[in-house]
């Protein structure tokens, strides 16, 4: 759990100084993978799991950060900001108060306590909410407010200029501008969204493979660069394509065989998840949540097939939950090649479906996996 309560005791105790303390949820994405680079749809949920801040000035010009989750301290001088990424867990506050310092901000000296319960590494998010956390706690202690979506540009902007992983705005998105009980269906081109709400019979079971997921690895940036190589191409025909998001089913079947074969797939999996985006949030507003599920499987089996996206472990995951009483649709959640599916399931069949699943997945692995029953929470703000 991740206790308000006990980071302001842990931040007192270590810093001997009250804290302000702030929430930054993770995530989870009902539909709508590698769109967000694309100028397209996503429809993610701020979940339950979250990363809490405790923030205090300091007068000694430096910045202390303690991550009770690495049980570790570093620190920096106010005045002198790393300029790069050291491959430490510190990368990602540090990296957020550089990026704002960039943006004419100056930062007296702190003590930072962060502790959290997003599963790292599962592709929840943990870092997107632990950039958020940061921003909304810095930004606070020298009375700056960003508007939620400018605030996650500049946390995307952490990623990519000094973490240097290629990612789009979801995964920040939604963890600062989450809303309890719905989901978001955000046009990742002008960052206007719409809310979807959850029906309150529907639970968001989450089910971790245990696979370790990263999207710094090789594998993001190669369908990334794969599925642009294919925008190329349709831009050089009929212009006016600088994004998949601009890109049609009729264009690929037109210039698709000018593609590289992968580039062609990528291509097919990004537009056509475009579409049935769309398509769920239309149907979660007319509650028909046949084809919600129906196009949650759709979008799996094209992530699976098309991006090749996904492992044979969550794909397995996705199949052991099909016949299972109470599903409504499940499919991988996030940047892919491992970590978490996501599972909507009728309320009151959500506690059993969890364990059965479990059961499952471990007599076909001989891996645990952890399985949660979570709600869509609100995005990031300050708790006391
Ligand atoms: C990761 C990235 C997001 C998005 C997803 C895939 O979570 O951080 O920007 O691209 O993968 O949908």
């Amino acid at each position: 759990m991740h206790d308000p309560a006990a980071l302001r005791s842990l931040h007192v105790t270590r810093f001997q100084a009250e804290p302000a303390v702030f929430v930054a949820p993770g995530r989870v994405n009902l539909i709508g993978e590698h769109t967000d680079y694309a100028e397209g749809f996503v429809m993610p949920a701020a979940i339950d799991f979250a990363t809490l801040a405790g923030i205090s000035p300091r007068s000694d010009g430096k910045i202390v950060i303690y991550s009770e989750n690495y049980g570790e301290e570093k620190t920096f001088e106010a005045a002198l900001l790393p300029a790069k990424a050291g491959k430490h867990w510190s990368d990602y506050p540090i990296g957020v108060v550089a990026i704002l310092t960039g943006e004419g901000n100056k930062f007296p000296g702190f003590s930072l306590s962060l502790w959290g319960d997003v599963p790292l590494g599962s592709g929840l998010s943990s870092s997107a909410a632990l950039e958020v956390v940061t921003a909304l706690a810095v930004t606070s202690l020298i009375g700056v407010s960003y508007p939620g979506p400018v605030l996650a540009r500049l946390c995307q902007r952490v990623e990519n200029e000094f973490v240097g992983a290629n990612c789009g705005i979801m995964d920040q998105f939604i963890s600062a501008n989450g809303k309890k009980d719905h989901a978001l269906l955000l046009d990742c081109r002008d960052l206007s969204f719409k809310l979807a709400p959850i029906p309150a019979n529907v639970a968001l079971v989450i089910a971790n493979t245990m696979v370790k997921h990263s999207i710094a690895g090789g594998d993001y940036p190669t369908r990334r660069r794969e599925s642009e190589a294919a925008c190329a191409v349709i831009n050089s025909h009929r212009g006016n394509v600088p994004f998949l998001r601009d890109a049609t089913l009729e264009d690929l079947e037109k210039w698709g065989h000018e593609m590289a074969p992968k580039s062609l797939m990528r291509a097919r999996h990004v537009i056509s998840e475009n579409l049935r985006t769309v398509a769920c949030e239309k149907a979660l507003e007319k509650g028909d949540l046949k084809e919600v599920g129906r196009l949650m499987t759709e979008a799996h089996w094209s992530y699976s097939k098309d991006f090749e996206g996904s492992c044979a472990e969550a794909d397995a995951m996705v199949e052991l939950a099909q016949d299972l009483p109470g599903l409504i649709g499940a499919r991988l959640t996030g940047g892919g090649f491992g970590g978490c599916t996501i599972n909507l399931v009728e309320q009151s069949q959500a506690k059993a479906f969890a364990e059965e699943l479990g059961k499952r997945y471990a007599a076909k692995f001989n891996i645990e996996p952890q399985i949660h029953v979570c709600h869509a929470s609100d995005g990031a703000h300050r708790i006391s």
